[in-house]
């Protein structure tokens, strides 16, 4: 049931303080110092001495896992890869002795990635599967995981299902940095915490939405938008990307904030809106010279800033801000205003936000 929203889209989008809540509940207590995902209990041993964790996904998905990959390889110091599940499945991919193989799906039935992970189990692989629909095929082909608990996900558009993705892809990195030591207790303790307050910092997003409708309506005749980020913010601007092309049509691609010098820099004019995720992070710096560079070339800038940034705010023609929370825990929120905008320019536009054109909810032919 929509209740009083105009669509599931966004009734999903405000869900979301509520199912990252339901998703951390009996995993995370903060207050004790404790994460534990039930799921993978058996798989502890082999994920804390996993040489390489393989992550396997198609879409929203593989965006959530490329935020893995960040945060693995920082918190519990594991080489991870990422791959698209249609290409993994049609290589001859190395499985060694060890590897851990993750695969993300919010319908558990993603033609692709269900292929992709029996191949890595007949090869020897330890399969672990993050999926949103109970019972689905993903989850039972792998030998253990953890779900989302996100509740049914009727818009075509992942939204809620993939904040809930990036939550348990979080208190499994927590628990397992916990259990090799290989993250100072200090900073365990005040991420944990941060993760708690996570919904509260997501509804304050919410409650400023106003700010990303109103951007929707000055942005709506674009024909073609660039998203922008670094470190744990280069998958959310694909991500953000990917909303506004799916919900929108307009063309939009995302990419890591540096590559920009290398091609994609000859697009932009005094039409070209540009999206940057620019919070204050170790690469915020950095982060702020692409985007004078962009304004020196005329291009508009809207930018995802932490609250209470005055450097940012001088340059870009527009911000929205959020909430300041660790780094590492950035995606959660950063998210949130780009599942918005694409909504608003969707709805502004006319689109069938629910059900885009070509889109099927879950991809079970390749
Ligand atoms: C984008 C979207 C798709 C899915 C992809 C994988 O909004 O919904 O890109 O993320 O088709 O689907 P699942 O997660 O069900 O395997």
């Amino acid at each position: 049931e929509k209740g009083n929203f105009e669509h599931y889209m966004l009734k999903e989008i405000f869900e979301q303080p509520t199912t990252i809540f339901d998703c951390m509940r009996g995993r995370l207590m903060a207050n004790k110092g404790l994460v534990k995902v039930g799921g993978i209990r058996e798989y502890v041993d082999q994920l804390a001495n996993a040489k390489r964790i393989i992550i396997i996904a198609c879409g929203t998905s593989l965006h959530a896992g490329m935020v893995a990959k960040y945060l693995f390889e920082e918190v519990c110091r594991v080489t991870v890869e990422v791959e698209y599940a249609s290409e993994f499945r049609y290589r001859n991919p190395v499985i060694r002795d060890g590897d851990v193989v993750i695969a993300i799906s919010q319908s558990g039935e993603t033609a692709d990635t269900l292929v992709a992970i029996e191949k890595a189990k007949e090869m020897g692989a330890i399969i672990l599967g993050i999926c949103n629909v109970v019972g689905s095929s993903i989850p039972r082909t792998s030998h253990a995981g953890a779900y989302t608990h996100a509740g049914a996900e009727i818009g075509v558009a992942s939204t809620k299902a993939f904040t809930a993705q990036l939550t348990v892809l979080y208190l499994i990195a927590l628990q397992i940095a916990k259990e090799k030591g290989t993250m100072e207790n200090e900073r365990f303790r005040r991420i944990l915490n941060e993760l708690d307050s996570i919904p509260k910092k997501v509804q304050k997003i919410l409650d400023n939405s106003y700010i990303a409708q109103s951007l929707a309506s000055l942005y709506l005749d674009a024909k073609s938008m660039i998203y922008l980020g670094r470190g744990y913010n280069f998958p959310i601007a694909l991500e953000g990307a990917l909303k506004m092309k799916e919900i929108s049509y307009i063309h939009a691609e995302g990419y890591p904030a540096a590559e920009m010098k290398h091609g994609p820099i000859a697009l932009i004019d005094d039409e070209m809106p540009v999206m940057f995720i620019a919070t204050k992070d170790a690469t915020y710096e950095k982060i702020v010279s692409n985007i004078q560079e962009v304004k020196a070339r005329k291009g508009k800038v809207i930018a995802i800033v932490t609250e209470g940034d005055d450097a940012v705010k001088n340059l870009a023609d527009h911000v929205i801000e959020i909430p300041e929370v660790d780094e590492i825990l950035t995606p959660l929120l950063s998210v949130i205003p780009l599942q918005l905008f694409a909504y608003y320019t969707g709805v502004l536009r006319g689109c069938n936000v629910d059900q885009p054109r070509n889109l099927a909810k879950s991809v079970t032919v390749e």
